[in-house]
């Protein structure tokens, strides 16, 4: 993550990510699901200022308005994670300006959460490693373990185990956000009902990735909540149908949905994409770009 300071704190631009693989292996004891995915960082990033506080709280404002500024959001659940394993007492302003979709499946929250980590880890001088780091942030959520980490990763149990991939992926994406959302539990639940399909092998992708081979990278996109969430809001398969009528075989859902992403080999043919989606008034269009691991743990 890209980390500035400002006065006594900092600002931490978090990114968010797309997953380019995602096959379900089972469902757990606990309730969750047993995952096999790939996600990838991208350069759509939220600002995250946090300064230290003279007083013992934790301050939290976001300027958008879907966002709750309230302990359950994530960004104030780490910050209390934090405080609760290390005994620390000193409290934090943290200011959210957000510039990525909120609740369309390309971990925003998850990745101001990872920010949130970091953040405070450095200005309150906790010390901590990033073990112990991916510990509280594995008790937050299932995505915020991939942030501490960035780049391009294979993440496996509810999503929290990551194995940090190769720097290899060079490419571009244009987002589409649908005008509505899906709820992440429902999409899961409904998966359930088809646990019996035959499972996907990630080693295809990961071989692809590998060899930065751009064509054998979009054959091997798959996500397996894609079917699941195209029958609980039709409209959904249809922006996919559309989406890969301009661009074929490179187009996917990214999580649990709702946005949808097609896969570019450059910025050119990102631009050029980008103007032909516009026409079709799907939604809001981002252009972004895969973001590395800067490695600021
Ligand atoms: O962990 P997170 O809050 O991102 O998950 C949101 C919801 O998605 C969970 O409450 C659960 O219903 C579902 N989920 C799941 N299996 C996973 C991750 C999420 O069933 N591995």
């Amino acid at each position: 993550m890209r980390i500035e300071s400002c006065g006594d704190g900092l600002v931490i631009w978090s990114p968010t990510k797309i997953n380019l693989f995602l096959e379900i292996k089972g469902k757990r004891k606990d309730g969750y699901h047993e995952l096999e995915t790939v996600m990838q960082a991208i350069d759509l990033c939220d600002e995250l200022e946090i300064q230290p506080s003279s007083d013992k709280q934790i301050h939290f404002h976001c300027d958008h308005p879907g966002v709750p500024s309230d302990t359950s959001n994530l960004v104030v659940r780490a910050a209390n994670e934090l405080r609760k394993l290390t005994g620390h007492t000193v409290g934090a302003s943290m200011s959210l300006r957000k510039f990525s979709p909120v609740g369309g499946g390309i971990g925003g929250g998850s990745g101001n959460a990872a920010a949130a980590l970091i953040g405070l880890n450095k200005i309150w001088d906790l010390g901590l490693e990033s073990t112990n780091l991916h510990q509280v942030a594995a008790l937050i959520g299932s995505d915020i373990n991939f942030f501490l980490e960035e780049g391009t990763c294979l993440c496996t149990g509810r999503g929290e185990k990551v194995q940090p991939l190769p720097p290899q992926n060079p490419f571009h994406y244009v987002l589409v956000m649908p005008p509505f959302g899906v709820a992440t539990a429902a999409v899961f639940r409904q998966i359930s009902h088809s646990l019996n399909n035959k499972i996907e092998d990630v080693n295809i992708l990961l071989k692809a990735l590998e060899n930065r081979d751009f064509s054998a990278i979009c054959g091997s996109l798959f996500n397996r909540l894609e079917s699941p969430a195209f029958s609980l809001n039709p409209d959904l398969g249809k922006i996919k149908s559309q989406l890969e009528a301009l661009a074929p075989g490179r187009t996917l859902m990214s999580g649990s949905g709702s946005t949808m992403y097609v896969l570019c080999p450059n910025s050119k043919d990102a631009e050029s994409l980008e103007k032909a989606i516009a026409e079709l008034n799907l939604g809001r269009i981002y252009r972004t770009a895969s973001a590395d691991n800067l490695g600021q743990l």
